[in-house]
């Protein structure tokens, strides 16, 4: 057999030898335009990548599955507990002002991952565009890009912001940012990056599949795929020139982290840590976190997809979770640790997902499964984790700081998150001791108070608010 007229010859060996020839089936049918698409999207795939996921067995590569690892899993030998720093006071201002001096000296950027589809929310727009202020429904963005800019005027020093986007999710996240003049962060002190995909295979012949006759079934590589993105998109570079050698790293639906926390800095440092991680205790042990513990004396993260339920639910002596320690998806990493990894390809492993993913049968029919009948490959950035020498777990309050929307009701919704920023808010102005009317509404930029010390600096007790209140810049 030789390859279709117009089709590169080497090219087509590629798909012959991987048994993907399918691939062309329609090709013959298509227009210019169509077929050159496809070539690309094919010239991006690597196929021996592809085989190696899909059939493991058939190559010498057998790796242990989390699950399995999951089986020799213990709790974190060390974790900076919560209590532990409110006894200490000391060491707690101490680390803020190790930390607040990062911020100072510039060393520090922020990455947030805005690449996910947020199936679960059921918002047709990313995420980060989601109405969440209680006052002036402010978004997920603005309230981050706030944060981070409140947190930059207060070092005397900016923070650049990284954020990843994907093919789902670049052109609108850019579009509203321009729209809102970047919420008043500078030009070139925000980077957008987009992350890569993978195809999707059929789960029960390893073939690709075809979303269209021209077109591939692909998802977002996972934010694991942040790493290969930074270093194709020169990222590393920006950072090393601006001198950038620690990156808060976050989520985009989480409005109560707080960004670029200096204590968190602080501890980072102290504990000479190349990567941290903040965590919460689970409220169940079926509820969807990662876990933080130890397997072999390394510290990593187990995700809730990957751990057998009689793992989650097993308890100590005292009848607690086992498992307790819930990641929040909130780190810090060391960039040159980041970047090593990057260097080399084949460090990150892959996890596989079963997923409806609609496609064109081979009589040309769209077919939108009712079950799982393909396979996704993402990897998760939080698999660097056993590969530091030095991973430092810090407990933090879950109601101050994390209070994420995933689910359109119920537990961590917009209500939940909406009820969480009223609530801290209305706590910091009750600490000034202000009165405020009852069930008042309550929203403050960053802008105006990052925290409650600050606020208290401008506020005087005897102020008076007629709800909803909001203080902006
Ligand atoms: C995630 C974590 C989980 C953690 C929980 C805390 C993963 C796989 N799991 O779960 O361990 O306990 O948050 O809230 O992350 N994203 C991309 N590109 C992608 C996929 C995701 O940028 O290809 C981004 C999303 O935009 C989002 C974040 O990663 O900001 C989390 O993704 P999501 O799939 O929602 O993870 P969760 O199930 O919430």
């Amino acid at each position: 057999m030789s390859a279709p007229e117009s089709f590169p010859e080497d090219l087509y060996q590629t798909l012959a030898d991987f048994d993907q020839s399918h691939l062309l089936t329609w090709w013959n049918d298509l227009s210019e335009q169509a077929q050159s698409e496809l070539v690309t999207q094919i010239q991006h795939i690597n196929f021996a990548q592809i085989q190696r996921l899909y059939a493991p067995g058939a190559t010498n590569q057998k790796t242990e599955s989390p699950a399995q690892k999951a089986e020799r899993a213990t709790r974190p030998a060390t974790v900076v507990r919560l209590e532990d720093r409110s006894s200490s006071p000391a060491e707690s201002e101490e680390a803020t002002k190790q930390g607040q001096k990062l911020l100072e000296a510039g060393r520090v950027g922020a990455i947030l991952v805005a690449g996910g589809q947020g199936s679960r929310l059921g918002f047709s727009h990313p995420k980060g565009m989601y109405p969440i202020g209680p006052v002036k429904q402010t978004s997920l963005f603005q309230i981050l890009v706030e944060q981070l800019r409140a947190r930059a005027r207060q070092a005397g020093q900016p923070i650049f912001y990284f954020i990843m986007t994907s093919d789902a999710t670049h052109d609108e996240t850019v579009e509203y940012f321009q729209q809102h003049q970047n919420f008043g962060l500078a030009e070139d002190e925000l980077y957008f990056f987009k992350q890569g995909t993978m195809p999707a295979v059929d789960a029960e012949s390893g073939l690709v599949l075809l979303a269209e006759k021209h077109r591939i079934a692909v998802s977002p590589d996972g934010h694991g795929g942040m790493l290969a993105a930074l270093k194709n998109n020169g990222m590393f570079d920006v950072m090393r020139e601006k001198g950038i050698d620690t990156l808060y790293y976050h989520q985009v639906d989480n409005p109560t982290a707080i960004v670029c926390d200096p204590e968190f800095l602080g501890y980072h440092q102290k504990a000479n840590a190349e990567v941290s991680v903040k965590v919460v205790s689970k409220r169940s042990p079926d509820e969807k976190m990662g876990i933080v513990c130890d397997v072999d004396e390394k510290t990593q993260i187990i995700e809730y997809s990957d751990l057998p339920h009689h793992i989650a639910e097993q308890t100590d002596e005292e009848g607690k979770l086992l498992h307790w320690a819930g990641s929040t998806a909130i780190h810090i990493f060391n960039r040159d640790f980041l970047e090593q990894i990057a260097n080399d390809d084949d460090r990150l492993p892959f996890h596989q997902a079963n997923k409806k993913v609609p496609y064109i049968d081979g009589s040309s029919k769209q077919v939108e499964p009712e079950k799982p009948n393909a396979i996704k490959f993402e990897r998760f950035i939080f698999d660097v984790l056993p590969e530091a020498e030095t991973v430092l777990v810090y407990e933090i309050d879950r109601q101050r700081e994390f209070n994420p929307v995933k689910n359109a009701e119920g537990q961590d919704s917009p209500q939940t998150a909406h009820e969480a920023l009223n609530r801290i808010f209305s706590g910091w102005l009750t600490s000034c001791g202000v009165t405020l009317p009852a069930d008042a509404t309550v929203e403050i930029s960053p802008l105006y108070a990052v925290d409650e010390t600050e606020l208290k600096q401008k506020i005087s007790a005897d102020a008076e608010f007629t709800s909803p209140v909001y203080l902006g810049e």
